[in-house]
C-alpha cells in the first residue's frame, strides 16, 4: 500500500539554535513563568520576539495550541514553532506524543519539508529518553497523516514527504532518544497503514479485498503467514455466524487468519496470544436497516479487524519473541433477498445456536466464530476488538474504549498498555446479570439483550464463546471515528487499537 505522506524520522546531534531547518519545534508549559534554557536562548537570538509574543498573550501554551515565530540570520531555523504543552504538573508521555503530532500537523499544513523537534528538552529528566523517542516518532506519524488518495481536483497539493529529526546537542541524549525511535517508527507506520485501509470505502474494501491486503502484508513480512477461508470453506467448517451475516451481499465473506511465529527458543514459556477483530466492511444494519443519517460512517465498521492487521504488522517488524494469531472474520452486512433475517436460528462454529433478533447486531455474530477459532488454535489469551455497540459510544463518548474481560491480570496489563500508548480504555462489566439477558427461549442464545447496557450485554454474549480462556474485549465504537479533525490529527479513522495492542504485545514479549 502506498503511504500517503512518506515520513522519515531520525535523530541528529546539532545545537538547537544552529539547526538549519524549515520548522523548529520547541515545547512551552502554560504554568511556567519565564522561558526555559532552550527557548530562552532562541529568544535572545531572536531579539526577544518570543517574549513579546507571550507578553501580548497571543500564545498561552495551552495543550493543543501553537504559534510560529520567524527566524533571523542569528538562528539556523526559518521558523520556530512554539508548541503548547499545558500544565507542567499534568505532563505525561502522551503530552510529548501529542506535541509531536501537533508540530507534524503544522509542518504539513505550511508545507515545511523538514521538521526539527527539540520538544523533549522542555521535560528535563522527567521521562526515560528512549520512551520519549518512541512517542515522538509515533506522534509525527499521527499528526502528519491525512487521507486524500481519491482527491483528483482542486487545491489538494500537499507534501509528498516529510523529513523529521529529533535534535539535541548532547550525543548521549541522542543515543538514548535513538533507542526508542525504531519501535516508534514501526508502530506509527502501522497505525497510518491501518487508517488508510480503514478510510477506504466499502466499494473499494470488501471482505475479499481485505483478505488480499492481509495476504500482501504477510508476503512482505518475515515470520508472518496468512490463510483465508472463503465461503465454501466457511460452510465446510460450519462457521454459521460469518456466513449468516455475509449472506445478504454479493461481496462474499472471508475469514482471515494471520499467524506470527518467530520460531526459536525465545517464545518458550510465553503464552500464545490470539487477537480477534471485527471487520464488517460496511454495516447497513441488514434487514434491521439503520437510519440513513451518518450511515456512511459504517465503512469504518471494519476497524477492529484492521487494528489487528496493524498490530500484527508491528509485531512482525518488531520481531517480538511471542506467537500471535490475528483472526479477522469479515463480511458485508446488507439487506437483500438472500440476507439473514430476524427470527433466524444460526448454528455457530462453536456448535452453540443463536436466535437472531436484530440483524444489526452482526458484529457479535461474526466475532463468536472468531473467538471459537482462537480457542481451537489453543490461544492462551484472547483479546477481541470491535466497533461493537452504539451503546458504548453513548456510555463513554469519543475519548475511551470500553474494556471488558474475565481475567483481572489481563485487564490490568491492557490498562497499562493503554497508559503507555495513550489509547484510553475504561473498564466496564459483562458478568452474569448481563449474560442472563442473552438467553433465548428457542436457541442457546439470542443476539440482543434488553433496552439498557448494550455494550455490556454484547460483551456478555462474546464471553460465552471463550470457554474458560483468558479473554478481554475492547469496544471501540466511540473512539474509532474522528468526525472532525483534532489539533493532533486528521478526521476519519483514528486507527485506535494499533498502538494499544502493539504495546500490549511488546510488554508480553519483554
Ligand atoms: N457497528 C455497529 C455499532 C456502531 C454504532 C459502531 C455507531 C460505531 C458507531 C453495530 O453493528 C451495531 O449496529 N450495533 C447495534 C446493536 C443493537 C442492534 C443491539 C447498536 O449499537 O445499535
Ligand atoms: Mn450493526
Ligand atoms: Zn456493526
Amino acid at each position: 500500500m502506498k503511504e500517503i505522506i512518506d515520513v522519515k524520522v531520525r535523530t541528529r546531534k546539532v545545537d538547537v539554535s544552529r539547526c538549519r531547518t524549515e520548522l523548529l519545534a520547541v515545547g512551552v508549559f502554560s504554568d511556567v513563568k519565564g522561558l526555559d534554557k532552550t527557548v530562552g536562548e532562541l529568544d535572545s537570538k531572536l531579539d526577544g520576539a518570543i517574549e513579546r509574543l507571550s507578553k501580548l498573550g497571543d500564545f498561552k501554551a495551552k495543550e493543543g495550541t501553537s504559534a510560529i515565530v520567524y527566524g533571523n540570520e542569528k538562528i539556523g531555523a526559518r521558523r520556530v514553532l512554539l508548541v503548547g504543552l499545558g500544565e507542567k504538573k499534568k505532563a505525561a508521555l502522551d503530552t510529548v506524543r501529542k506535541a509531536a503530532a501537533n508540530a507534524a500537523k503544522k509542518a504539513v499544513e505550511i508545507r515545511a519539508q523538514r521538521l526539527s523537534l527539540a520538544l523533549h528538552r522542555a521535560f528535563g529528566g522527567r521521562f526515560d529518553l528512549g520512551a520519549v523517542g518512541r512517542v515522538t516518532a509515533e506522534g509525527t506519524y499521527l499528526g502528519s497523516y491525512r487521507y486524500d488518495e481519491f482527491v483528483t481536483e482542486g487545491e489538494n497539493g500537499r507534501l509528498d514527504s516529510l523529513q523529521v529529526e529529533l535534535i539535541d546537542s548532547d550525543a548521549a541524549k541522542i543515543r538514548r532518544l535513538d533507542r526508542g525511535l525504531g519501535s516508534g517508527i514501526i508502530i506509527g507506520k502501522a497505525q497510518s497503514y491501518a487508517r488508510t485501509l480503514a478510510n477506504r470505502p466499502g466499494n473499494v474494501v470488501n471482505p475479499a479485498a481485505l483478505a488480499a491486503a492481509a495476504k500482501e502484508l504477510a508476503r512482505r513480512s518475515k515470520n508472518l503467514s496468512c490463510t483465508v477461508f472463503d465461503e465454501k470453506q466457511l460452510a465446510a467448517k460450519g462457521m454459521g455466524g460469518v456466513l449468516a451475516v455475509g449472506s445478504g451481499s454479493q461481496n462474499k465473506p472471508r475469514f482471515i487468519v494471520l499467524k506470527y511465529s518467530p520460531g526459536g527458543k525465545g517464545t518458550k514459556g510465553r503464552p500464545t496470544i490470539g487477537l480477534v477483530g471485527k471487520a464488517i466492511t460496511f454495516d447497513s444494519g441488514g434487514i434491521s436497516i439503520k437510519p440513513a443519517a451518518k450511515m456512511e460512517e459504517m465503512k469504518l465498521d471494519k476497524t477492529g479487524g484492521i487494528a489487528v492487521l496493524g498490530a500484527m504488522k508491528a509485531a512482525a517488524e518488531l520481531r517480538l519473541p511471542i506467537n500471535v494469531y490475528g483472526i479477522i472474520p469479515s463480511a458485508e452486512n446488507l439487506p437483500s433477498g438472500s440476507s439473514y433475517r430476524p427470527g433466524d436460528i444460526v448454528t455457530t462454529f462453536s456448535g452453540k445456536t443463536v436466535e437472531v433478533q436484530n440483524t444489526d447486531a452482526e458484529g457479535r455474530m461474526i466475532l463468536c466464530d472468531g473467538l471459537s477459532y482462537a480457542v481451537k488454535q489453543n490461544c492462551d489469551i484472547i483479546i477481541d476488538i470491535a466497533t461493537l455497540t452504539g451503546a458504548c459510544r453513548v456510555a463513554l463518548g469519543k475519548y475511551m474504549a470500553g474494556l471488558m474481560g474475565n481475567d483481572e491480570k489481563l485487564i490490568k496489563q491492557l490498562e497499562r498498555a493503554s497508559e503507555e500508548s495513550g489509547e484510553k480504555v475504561w473498564r466496564m462489566p459483562s458478568g452474569d446479570e448481563y449474560a442472563e439477558e442473552m438467553k433465548s427461549k428457542i436457541a442457546d442464545l439470542k443476539n440482543i439483550g434488553g433496552q439498557w447496557g448494550g455494550a455490556c450485554t454484547a460483551a456478555a454474549f462474546l464471553r460465552q464463546f471463550v470457554e474458560g480462556k483468558k479473554w478481554a474485549h475492547l469496544d471501540i465504537a466511540g473512539v474509532e471515528i474522528f468526525e472532525k479533525a483534532t489539533e493532533y490529527t486528521a478526521e476519519g479513522s483514528s486507527g485506535f487499537g494499533v498502538r494499544l495492542l502493539a504495546t500490549y504485545l511488546m510488554n508480553s514479549a519483554g
